[in-house]
């Protein structure tokens, strides 16, 4: 090592698996914990659920609606049991094509599975009522591709909705602190950005849409509390009326970001 030092190449000699923004640092094994099963009291759901009260006065009243770097594909199915539409999950890891596909199966409806790039979506303009993505926009070092992206494919009056869980000190993550300070990176190859609320907006604003609207949401009891997700839902309505304040802002774990399409 000491050689590797002096030459000043210590990281080339360490060869890093996975480049950022590599598919293959996605894939991995479906977590039983990502799959739809509404009456589980678990922190997911409570998070899910929160998402789907936020949208609910905003969703189109049909179309069809399309989930950018689905995963599990939970939201859009949870959208889909809200109104009628024609459901479309796109991610470019397998994993999500395997977990979309049997979470569609459990809530009993039909999900078009699309093995697809958030920065080139394989859609043409104009094509959606409804796009959503969550946890997704954090993990470009330039996010402005993708919002364009997503802008493009929304029709006039759509409705775009985004989570973002930033770099940021938060009671959830609250074990993480320090590591946040340390490490831009979540794993090997997967970036985590520290943009703030207002720098999402505005990037959101640049990408075409409308109505911008960005709040701070989730605090919630840190992960590495015995029974924390039981004390969410104990006092859910405590914690989702932190939702959208300064307390939030401060001490929440995600950002959710609705706009429109002129
Ligand atoms: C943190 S996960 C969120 C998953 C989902 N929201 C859920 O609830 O399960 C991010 C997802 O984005 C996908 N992803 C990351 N970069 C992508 C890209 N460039 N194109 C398509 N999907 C991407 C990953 O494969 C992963 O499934």
């Amino acid at each position: 090592m000491a050689h590797d030092h002096a030459h000043g190449h210590a990281h080339d000699v360490r060869e890093r698996r996975f480049a950022e923004g590599d598919r293959e640092a996605w894939e991995r094994e479906v977590d039983p914990r990502e799959l739809y099963e509404p009456g589980r009291r678990d922190i997911y759901n409570f998070i899910d659920e929160t998402k789907i009260r936020h949208l609910r006065p905003l969703l189109p009243a049909s179309g069809s609606a399309v989930e950018i770097g689905a995963g599990s594909g939970r939201l859009l199915i949870r959208a889909g049991l809200e109104r009628p539409y024609r459901l479309v999950a796109l991610d470019y890891a397998a994993y999500a094509m395997r977990a979309a596909s049997e979470n569609a199966r459990r809530a009993g409806r039909t999900v078009a599975r699309v093995l697809g790039d958030a920065r080139r979506l394989p859609f043409p303009d104009a094509s959606f009522d409804l796009v959503l993505s969550g946890g997704l926009l954090e993990h470009f070092r330039d996010p402005a591709p993708v919002l364009r992206e997503m802008a493009r494919i929304l029709s006039p009056r759509g409705l775009f909705y985004a989570d973002i869980v930033p770099r940021k000190v938060s009671l959830y993550r609250w074990a993480e602190r320090d590591r946040m300070q340390r490490a831009e990176h979540m794993a090997e190859g997967i970036y985590e950005s520290d943009l703030p609320k207002g720098a999402w907006a505005r990037l959101i604003r640049d990408s075409g849409l409308a109505d911008v609207r960005v709040i701070s949401a989730g605090v919630y009891p840190p992960y590495t509390f015995r029974g924390y997700d039981r004390l969410a839902w104990k006092y859910a309505d405590l914690v989702r009326a932190l939702d959208g304040t300064a307390v939030a802002d401060v001490l929440g774990w995600f950002y959710m970001a609705t706009a429109r399409k002129p």
